[in-house]
């Protein structure tokens, strides 16, 4: 897919720099053509040297370096791509691009340039959290720029969270889905998945036996249809998929959030298992025994319904709203029901039942329920399940 593609590779100053070295061997492993272009700070962190000789190109430094003008001009370079890739995009480089500043080769490039953006972002997590680099983020998104990642994990700087850099076939990932071509091309797709945890107190929760599987396969052949996909998970027991943009949350109420940021979308797809009810009494410190044997009393507070909410929105709505049913008895009856309740367009439903081994398994046997009734599909993988109803979703967008 990114073979005779010509990538204009962007290298901030961050300690992740190294790994843009990585980027570029992969780039080129894979066919792309890689200009390399290093701003004054990424000089720091790896050599010109090293980055134009794993490019085997030449690699771009000044603004005001005439023969690289006479050669070719800055506008004319930011052009030339088929994607330009920001990696690591440093916080001070995405507050440059947010504003439209042009004060160095790179942030010129950028602001000249008419050709798709992917951003990989780096940096500290305080950085990372700050409101304003936060805001810059949504002001880039809003303009129409992609970003992968940041990570969650242990930084080079010894702080814990999300700031580490994609990897390189993160990155990668990412660039072949923005190059997907496919039924779902241009469309943005919006799905849930997972469990969400709801907490007791500050070390237990209830939570159910949703593995993400589903939600996760749908992800992927969404994606691989060439959709741009926000993908909103509780904690999953399967990895999230490469090339979509993943939100990570814990709550139903988190997972609503995350839902209302992630629109508008043309299709949204619901295939979390959001629990219904959070504890209302829920304890800010770890509860204890007292000693005299009762047990705490739980009390319990309906969660917001995100399917229904999303299927009811007067304005903003996507325009295929799929929800899940999954039941243990009368299970065409119940989601049938359900569709109408909720008002979606479609319910997927299928038996949950233990005997099934359906949750938390491999396989799945759903009844697709829409306004032209209920057809059931035979039993088969959650990958095949995932395949035909993104099939389906690309027929109804058109
Ligand atoms: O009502 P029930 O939980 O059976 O409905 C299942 C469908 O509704 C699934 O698509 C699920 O993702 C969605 N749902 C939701 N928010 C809730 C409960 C369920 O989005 N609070």
């Amino acid at each position: 897919m990114l073979s005779g593609k010509h990538i204009l590779l962007v290298i901030g100053g961050g300690i992740s720099a190294f790994k843009s070295l990585d980027l570029i061997r992969r780039l080129r492993e894979r066919g792309a053509s890689v200009t390399p272009v290093l701003t004054r700070a990424g000089e720091q962190f790896v050599t010109p040297l090293s980055v134009s000789a794993l490019a085997g190109a030449k690699l771009y430094r000044d603004l005001f370096d005439l023969t690289d003008e006479a050669e070719m001009g800055h506008i004319q370079l930011s052009r030339s791509a088929d994607l330009i890739v920001v990696a690591p995009a440093t916080a001070d480089l995405m507050a440059k691009m947010a504003q439209g500043r042009a004060d160095d080769l790179a942030s010129t490039l950028l602001l000249a340039t008419d050709t798709p953006v992917l951003v990989a972002p780096a940096m500290n997590v305080r950085m990372w959290q700050h409101a304003a680099t936060q805001r810059n983020i949504a002001t880039l998104r809003d303009d129409g720029i992609r970003l992968v990642g940041p990570n969650e994990g242990d930084m080079a700087c010894g702080e814990f969270g999300p700031g580490r850099m994609a990897e390189p076939l993160e990155i990668i990932a990412a660039m072949e889905a923005g190059f997907a071509s496919g039924p779902l091309a241009g469309r943005h797709i919006l799905v849930t998945s997972g469990p969400t945890h709801e907490p007791i107190d500050p070390v237990r929760y209830i939570a159910n036996r949703s593995s993400g599987a589903q939600g996760t396969a749908l992800a992927i052949a969404l994606r691989d249809l060439g959709a741009r996909v926000t993908f909103v998970t509780g904690p999953a027991a399967v990895p999230p998929p490469l090339g979509v943009q993943v939100v990570n949350v814990e709550t139903a109420r988190e997972m609503l959030a995350a839902v209302e940021a992630g629109l508008p979308a043309d299709a949204a797809v619901f295939a979390a298992a959001v629990a219904d009810w959070r504890v209302a009494n829920a304890s800010g410190s770890k509860l204890k025994k007292d000693g005299a044997g009762k047990a705490p009393a739980l009390e319990f507070a309906e969660n917001p319904d995100i399917l229904a909410k999303v299927s009811q929105m007067k304005s903003g709505r996507p325009g295929l709203v799929v929800g899940f049913a999954a039941e243990t008895d009368d299970v065409v009856a119940h989601a049938t029901a359900k569709r109408l309740r909720k008002g979606c367009d479609w319910i997927v439903a299928n038996d949950v039942s233990p005997a099934t081994g359906i949750m938390g398994g491999a396989e799945n046997a759903v009844t697709v329920i829409s306004d032209a009734g209920a057809e059931a599909w035979p039993r088969m993988g959650k990958d095949a399940v995932a395949r035909r109803l993104a099939e389906r979703i690309a027929q109804a967008l058109g």
